[in-house]
């Protein structure tokens, strides 16, 4: 089992990071959680989901978020809560992922700012030197958003943004959010069997890998 950090921001595209720890709860890993307080607004907003003000409502929501059992596997933080075992490069966290990450902490991460537990925690995953990946989600990119992003991926951070493909001929929604997800997972060294792999042009999408269906698997 390993224990990530899952940092999520007012950005747009709470199902991608919905996915995500689905997935990671799923397969079994430890996932801590912080909302920011913009993070709540659109949680409510494209999820349905009051998280409160502060964003610190979320753990009496997490069933209904994530499905049965992920309390057992989800630990929730308040943003405020700087003192929070992810706010310490002594905890043991194997990789922190931003997701969706607004400008505004992708801004404040490349400037060391740490002005909540989110931006703390990507903090120390550089210092630290462990996996910290950020999933951006604007358009247009602005220059400045363009430097963010260049100055975090010269510090070591992964940057993977909420940029679906299309060439696995996704039928849903879902298979979109999967592919996505598949791509982070795999870049976290997670064994997983979300979306489908490549295995060719002229390959059809059923033969083309690892899809949940032929694995007899529901997607999470
Ligand atoms: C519905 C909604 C959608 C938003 N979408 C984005 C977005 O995709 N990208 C972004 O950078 N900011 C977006 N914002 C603005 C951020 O929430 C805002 O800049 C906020 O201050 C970010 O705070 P945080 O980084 O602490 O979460 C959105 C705001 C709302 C209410």
């Amino acid at each position: 089992m390993s224990r990530f950090f899952v940092g999520i921001t007012g950005a747009s595209g709470h199902r991608f990071a919905q996915t995500l720890v689905r997935a990671l709860v799923a397969l079994k890993h430890e996932v801590h959680v912080c909302l920011t307080p913009a993070g709540s607004l659109v949680m409510e907003h494209e999820l349905g989901l009051p998280c409160g003000e502060n964003g610190d409502g979320l753990a009496a929501l997490l069933e209904q978020w994530i499905g049965p059992g992920a309390s057992e596997l989800v630990i929730c933080y308040d943003p405020r809560d700087v003192g929070g075992e992810p706010a310490s490069g002594t905890a043991k966290i194997d990789a922190s992922i931003l997701v969706p990450c607004s400008m505004g902490t992708l801004a404040r991460v490349a400037a060391g700012f740490s002005s909540n537990l989110v931006e703390r925690a990507a903090d120390v995953a550089l210092k630290e030197g462990r996996t910290l990946m950020i999933m951006p989600r604007e358009t247009p990119l602005s220059r400045l958003h363009l430097q963010n992003m260049l100055s975090l991926a010269e510090m070591g951070a992964v940057i993977l943004p909420c940029m679906p493909g299309w060439y696995h001929k996704p039928e849903s929604l879902q298979d979109l959010l999967d592919h996505a997800v598949g791509k982070v997972l795999d870049r976290l060294d997670v064994e997983h069997s979300l979306g489908a792999r490549w295995a060719g042009l002229h390959s059809e999408p059923e033969e083309a890998g690892i899809r949940r269906a032929a694995e007899g698997e529901e997607a999470p």
